[in-house]
């Protein structure tokens, strides 16, 4: 059972102290994740530092320093050095054992079940009804109490004066000994101040100069001072007179070239540090490209969105010779790998027998059931699995656009027996084929509660008409622009096929 041996938890929580600051370009994570990776790369979300290393926590964890591919750092927690899946593995006192049920848990060095046993100061004893630890021994809480006599943990008759002064009612054992990974909640870097003579801005504190006194990013100024505008939480000096913040980018009077962060005030408009026309070229993010290229934006790179050997997944664009490949989140996905997806995260897994995926969160049948995006610590024969998940739109097209769609938003939803009844108010509906807009504007979906993914009331998404009701398809939907880009796309591609 065995699988993996290492140094104890204090270990670890050193480390990461000791590191945290050694990285010109890493700097002190504060406290969001809980997994024991060393800080955060400057202006990248998901770029994080593992010693000298830098790697993406949605592929990869970080522990000890030492960086495993493949797992996202957002489902593992660390076992000494050695990544691992909390959902199917435990880690005791630095060794990772597989999981037997959801009520595993570590009694010193070893796993147990709560189900059937007690630890009582890493000593394990069969649980019996009405009894609680008291050191290293078991008693009857109806009859007996648990004494603290200088530090001594004794068991007394109810009779006994301890048991009417100070009885003790802790149950099971020390914390570290069970603590599964390294749980290093590292306080907000601020931690408490006195608001009327300090104040935080992300993170770092300062001593107020005055009332004026104010936040731009990480960074401080006042009100007062000339020639300082803060433009989208960036802090810029020098300025002339006149700038000012428009949309996130300061316009500067009589400016005419592109440099960001200043832009010119009337006249061309800027991509990224270039002019452009919009008639022959395209912006992505502040890349300038010809419109000769493609003419759909995939982060900051234009694609043609007629070549079939290109894929975007989440911004990230993809050349792929077989074709047929999904995306999983902004990655594509390998063989022997499956993707497991939320309506928010999306991660890749090494695929396993019996397990199956629930959200985002990947998961032995034989520990946990799930319904709705939801993991119940009781396996369930029977609960049905979710044989398909939701995509972004963007990652539906093309095979969507031959199909009878519609958007509708969730208006209201019950639960009868295990069906989750869903009243849908139909956004936009066209029948591509024969471009046909329905009348009714109202749709009742009945979809298989457990099996299906999570819907929110008041979100768009998009549906498609079978003979005997609507399958849910897509993400939530940002109306304006998804479903200008679905109607875009989809007519280019009939035009494309068409002639
Ligand atoms: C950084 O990485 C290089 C090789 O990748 C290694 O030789 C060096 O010792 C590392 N430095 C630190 C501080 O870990
Ligand atoms: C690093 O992690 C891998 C697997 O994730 C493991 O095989 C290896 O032993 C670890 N290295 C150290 C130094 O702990
Ligand atoms: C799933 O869990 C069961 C029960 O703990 C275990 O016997 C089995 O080996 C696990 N499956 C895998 C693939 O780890
Ligand atoms: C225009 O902006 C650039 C970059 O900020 C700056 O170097 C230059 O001096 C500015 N020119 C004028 C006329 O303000
Ligand atoms: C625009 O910015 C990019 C990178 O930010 C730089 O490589 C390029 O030289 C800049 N172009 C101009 C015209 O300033
Ligand atoms: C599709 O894109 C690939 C990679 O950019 C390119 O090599 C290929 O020539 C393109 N195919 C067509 C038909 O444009
Ligand atoms: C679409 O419209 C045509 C003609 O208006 C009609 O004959 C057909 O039944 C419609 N199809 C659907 C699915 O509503
Ligand atoms: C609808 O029919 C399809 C096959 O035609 C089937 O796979 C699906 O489970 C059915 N859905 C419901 C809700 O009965």
């Amino acid at each position: 059972m065995k699988v993996y041996r290492s140094t104890s938890c204090v270990v670890t929580i050193l480390w990461i102290f000791a590191t945290s600051s050694a990285q010109g370009i890493c700097h002190h994570d504060r406290g969001k994740q809980n997994t024991g990776f060393s800080g955060e790369m400057e202006g990248s979300n998901n770029l994080h530092c593992c010693g000298n290393q830098s790697y993406n926590i949605l592929r990869s964890s970080c522990c000890n320093g030492n960086l495993t591919l493949g797992l996202s750092q957002l489902v593992t927690y660390c076992c000494g050095s050695v990544p691992y899946n909390p959902l199917n593995e435990i880690c005791c006192s630095g060794s990772i054992f597989i999981r037997t049920s959801a009520h595993t848990k570590c009694c010193g060095k070893d796993p147990y079940q709560t189900t059937n046993h007690i630890c009582c100061g890493d000593v394990l004893l069969k649980k019996q009804q009405k009894k609680k630890c008291c050191g290293k021994e078991l008693f009857d809480t109806l009859t007996e109490c648990c004494c603290d006599q200088d530090l001594v943990l004794a068991i007394k008759p109810k009779s006994d004066p301890c048991c009417q002064t100070k009885p003790v009612e802790k149950s099971e054992s020390s914390q570290c000994s069970q603590a599964s990974g390294a749980h290093n909640n590292i306080a907000e870097n601020c931690g408490s101040y006195d608001p009327q003579t300090h104040i935080c801005c992300s993170g770092f504190l300062y001593r107020k100069a005055s009332e004026l006194t104010k936040c731009c990013g990480k960074h401080l100024y006042t009100f007062s001072e000339g020639n300082v505008l803060c433009c989208n939480g960036i802090l810029h000096r020098d300025m002339p007179e006149k700038s000012e913040c428009i949309g996130g980018v300061v316009y500067s009077p009589g400016n005419t070239t592109c440099h960001l962060p200043v832009r010119p005030q009337i006249g061309e408009h800027c991509c990224g540090n270039q002019t452009f026309d919009p008639l022959i070229h395209i912006c992505c993010n502040g890349h300038r490209h010809n419109k000769k290229n493609g003419n759909v934006c995939c982060g900051s790179k234009v694609y043609d969105h007629h070549n079939t050997s290109l894929r975007c997944c989440s911004d990230h664009l993809y050349s792929t010779p077989s074709g047929e490949v999904e995306c999983c989140g902004n990655h594509l996905l390998e063989k022997n790998q499956i993707c497991c997806s939320s309506s928010t995260l999306a991660v890749k897994y090494f695929t396993k027998l019996n397990h199956h995926c629930c959200g985002h969160y990947y998961y032995n049948k034989s520990i946990w059931s799930c319904c709705a995006e939801h993991l119940k610590p009781t396996p369930e024969r029977h609960t049905p699995l979710a044989d398909y998940r939701t995509k972004p739109l963007m990652e539906l097209i093309p095979d969507i656009c031959k199909k009878p769609v519609f958007f509708g938003k969730v208006e209201s939803m019950t639960l009868k027996t295990s069906w989750r009844h869903v009243l849908l108010q139909v956004v936009w509906q066209v029948d591509l084929k024969l471009r046909n807009v329905t009348k009714d504007s109202w749709d009742h979906v009945f979809m298989d509660h457990c099996s299906s993914p999570v819907i929110e009331k008041g979100m768009i998404y998009l549906w498609e008409k079978e003979a005997n009701g609507s399958k849910l398809l897509s993400h939530p939907i940002d109306q304006a622009s998804d479903i200008h880009m679905f109607y875009f796309l989809c007519y280019q591609f009939k035009d494309h096929k068409n002639g």
